[in-house]
């Protein structure tokens, strides 16, 4: 019997990409690594550094630079290349114009090499991206997911687990819809323990009040451009949030993620890649879970539909 060795290419290799590649690493979640970067040099220099940590780690890794034919028999193909960010940006879906031209280039070029794996979107506007990388690609639905609000969710959990001192991993509470200012949570369906969270805020008068909803929500969507701000990007969150969907891809694990996905009727919209809870597994986004949103929840999705799918447009010219 053969062993397949599992194959990730990481097309972007800037300060998320290189983190990505190195999470991925830390955890040992594949036998090879390809850098694939506009910047060779850059790709070989980040390629060879990684090669000397691998010494230290449980796992011995392949990772080398690269270019697109390797991405022929990669089992997912990670995309994080986009043009620099406005250090003065307040918005992701300001990035449009110019990720949409490096997104057009990277996929006409790992399509021209015959994949036909998973392809993993990290670039913003992630959930405009994703769904411009999947009409593209041609690739099943399953085949194209975006990060989307992973990352937005682990960084509610974290503000949460600070109110009540508390492991993260014990809260269960999911943003939902754009990862953008219009992400929103779904409160009704959150829990602590398994007791609902909003139970748990009521009886939890003296150190949480009905504000504390919003602000919750607030500091989630305001996290990444606290970190932007003082340090010229984001990289830990993002790149742990892209392991975290490569494991359930590879290890096939059925794994519930709020990732972006396409929806072909789920939350009765169309036509849309937006966050939703997702099972993952090796045959990437296996099933969207319908959690039931309460009434505003649903408002909220719904804005984040008609919010998202305004630059649909823009990606036809
Ligand atoms: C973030 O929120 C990179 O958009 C990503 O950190």
């Amino acid at each position: 019997m053969s062993f397949k060795s599992s194959k990730i290419a990481i097309v972007g290799v800037g300060n998320v990409g290189a983190t990505t590649a190195y999470t991925i690493i830390n955890q040992g979640l594949c036998e090879e690594i390809v850098l694939i970067d506009v910047n060779k040099e850059k790709a070989v220099g980040e390629a060879l550094d990684m090669q000397h940590s691998i010494f230290f780690m449980n796992r011995n890794i392949n990772v080398h630079a690269g270019d697109y034919d390797e991405c022929k028999d990669a089992d997912i193909v990670i995309i994080t290349a986009s043009v620099p960010m406005d250090p003065n940006a307040t918005n992701r879906l300001d990035m449009l114009s110019g990720s949409k031209r490096v997104m057009k280039s990277i996929i006409s070029s790992i399509m021209g090499s015959g994949f036909n794996g998973i392809l993993l979107v990290i670039s913003n506007p992630v959930d405009v991206m994703t769904y411009y990388a999947w009409k593209l690609s041609g690739l099943p639905k399953n085949q194209v997911i975006g990060s989307g609000t992973t990352l937005d969710t682990a960084r509610l959990a974290v503000e949460i687990s600070n109110l009540f001192d508390l492991d993260s991993k014990s809260i269960s509470a999911y943003v939902m819809g754009e990862h953008g200012d219009s992400e929103f949570v779904s409160w009704n369906t959150a829990t602590i323990g398994g007791k609902r969270l909003i139970d748990v805020m009521n009886d939890n008068t003296e150190r949480v009040n009905e504000e504390s909803f919003d602000n919750l929500k607030e500091q989630t969507i305001k996290a990444g451009w606290e970190i932007f701000h003082r340090k010229g990007s984001t990289t830990y969150g993002i790149a742990a949030s892209a392991a975290a969907i490569v494991k359930s891809i590879l290890f096939n694990e059925n794994k519930i993620l709020p990732v972006s996905v396409y929806l072909e009727g789920e939350y009765g919209l169309d036509g849309v890649y937006l966050s939703a809870p997702t099972i993952i597994n090796n045959t990437g986004a296996k099933e969207i879970v319908e959690i039931n949103l309460a009434e505003d929840e649903k408002k909220a999705m719904d804005a984040s539909n008609d919010i998202v799918k305004s630059f649909y447009e823009a990606l036809n010219d």
